[in-house]
């Protein structure tokens, strides 16, 4: 397994360039099952996720074609319905296969996705939105299976006891737009990804009303057609990048970024007195952590401050003097990333859905293990802002949704090297 060995030390100086939305790109390949004619979506980011969402569009029957590196063309003429276990289980994301099945075919066959490191991820909101458009769902030897010979447009309120639901909102969405009849989601989640799936749809010829907003309104189609779209760029890469600035002390111009996907971030950025220098689709920061006010921060729905980006805001309130409080309320138990960053030294207590984070004077490097996708993100930035060397085992978490990271670093002239995990010291090999 590849690691990555971070010296400390370098701030985050120079320019750093986002790339496609790795979670607006995996619903809007699955929605290119849609049609039986080509599409060629640009802008996707070169990943390990993608690349598995492309496996499973190959398996479903679609022709495939890396046109470029970040350049699909899909061409579903023939589809089977069957999502299989072996592929599925590599990836929670793929449930967004339920709804264009659905849609193009009538029905689906899709292996329930396993387990989650960050918490619970039930699929309950998408079946009962199937349902309301009157799909018969059943699970059965770990597959849900969506008959919807009968299905019809309908009334869906897309809510559950934690809120709305991204992929829920997708699978929905995705389904409803070849269904006979108007479809009405109350309740839809308005993130950025939702509404450029949306957009995808509306230009292969989909009836969309409400996009960007919390009801959509869906006419349904007779067919679409083949499109041609680029992703909007990733806004939690985009804050990732700017909070590694903040917390290393650097002076970073982040360009392709999405200004208005956020807001929510640049927010609690005001609040804790770092200046921002905002350009077109670019934003330059320029700050050093000691002179950062402690900030309090709960995640919520868009446009409210995701979830993806909280392991990456507890790093960076390590190094600011004070006291900030940080609750998650989309995945309570979300805090992998905290023991890691008490092996760095970091003064953090876990109270209920709360991270209670105390300032502390420098982060020690130190040999630690990535948990999921932005813990591992968490860990990069406090290695890169920590004193001395640190190793980041499992980083192919961290490769699942960060487009070449370890280069896109490295030309920032930080010290990180990618190596397998036999080159680790023997010393420090059995410590995490
Ligand atoms: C999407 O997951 C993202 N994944 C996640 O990105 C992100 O953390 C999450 O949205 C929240 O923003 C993709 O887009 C591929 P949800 P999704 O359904 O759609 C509960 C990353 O690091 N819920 O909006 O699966 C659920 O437990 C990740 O890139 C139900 O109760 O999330 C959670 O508390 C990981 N029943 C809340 O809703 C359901 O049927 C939001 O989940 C579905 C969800």
């Amino acid at each position: 397994m590849k690691v990555f060995r971070i010296e400390g030390g370098t701030p985050l100086q120079g320019t750093i360039e986002v790339s496609g939305a790795k979670n607006a790109a995996l619903p809007i390949l699955a929605a290119t099952l849609l049609t039986p004619e080509p599409c060629v979506i640009r802008n996707v980011p070169n990943l390990s996720d993608i690349r598995l969402m492309a496996e499973l569009l190959e398996t479903l029957g679609a022709n495939v074609e890396r046109l470029d590196a970040n350049t699909w063309k899909v061409e579903a003429k023939k589809l089977t319905p069957v999502a299989p276990y072996e592929l599925v289980k590599q990836m929670r994301a793929s449930i967004c296969l339920l709804g264009p099945l659905v849609g193009r075919l009538r029905k689906a066959q899709v292996s329930f996705p396993g387990g989650c490191v960050i918490g619970p991820r039930p699929i309950d909101l998408h079946i009962k939105g199937l349902r309301k458009l009157n799909c018969e769902v059943s699970i059965e030897a770990g597959f849900v299976n969506v008959d919807a010979s009968e299905i019809e447009g309908s009334d869906v309120f897309m809510g559950g006891r934690m809120g709305s639901t991204v992929t829920g909102t997708a699978n929905v969405v995705m389904a409803a737009v070849l269904t006979p009849g108007i479809t009405h989601i109350e309740n839809a989640a308005a993130e950025p990804e939702i509404s450029d799936l949306c957009n995808m749809l509306v230009s292969m010829g989909a009836k969309i009303e409400g996009i960007g907003g919390h009801h959509l309104i869906i006419e349904g189609v007779k067919k679409l057609h083949g499109t041609n779209h680029s992703i909007i760029s990733d806004r939690i890469e985009a804050g990732t990048y700017l909070m590694g600035a903040a917390m290393s002390g650097g002076d970073l111009t982040v360009k392709n970024v999405p200004c208005a996907y956020i807001r929510a971030l640049l927010d609690r950025f005001e609040d804790s007195g770092i200046d921002l220098e905002m350009g077109q689709n670019q934003i330059r920061i320029n700050t050093e952590p000691k002179k950062l006010r402690p900030v309090d921060t709960i995640t919520l729905p868009f446009p409210g401050f995701p979830t993806d980006l909280q392991a990456q805001m507890c790093s960076l309130m390590t190094l600011v003097d004070g006291l900030s409080i940080i609750t998650e309320r989309i995945y309570p138990n979300r805090f992998m990333h905290v023991p890691e960053l008490q092996r760095m030294g970091a003064d953090i207590a876990i109270e209920g859905n709360s991270a209670i984070i105390k300032g502390v004077e420098s982060l020690s490097g130190a040999p630690v293990m990535a948990s999921d996708l932005r813990a591992s993100a968490a860990l990069v930035i406090a290695a890169i802002s920590a004193k001395g060397e640190s190793w980041i085992q499992r980083i192919y978490h961290i490769e699942r949704g960060y487009e070449r990271i370890h280069q896109k670093l490295a030309e920032l002239n930080i010290k990180i090297d990618r190596l397998d995990d036999s080159d680790m010291p023997a010393s420090i090999k059995g410590l995490v």
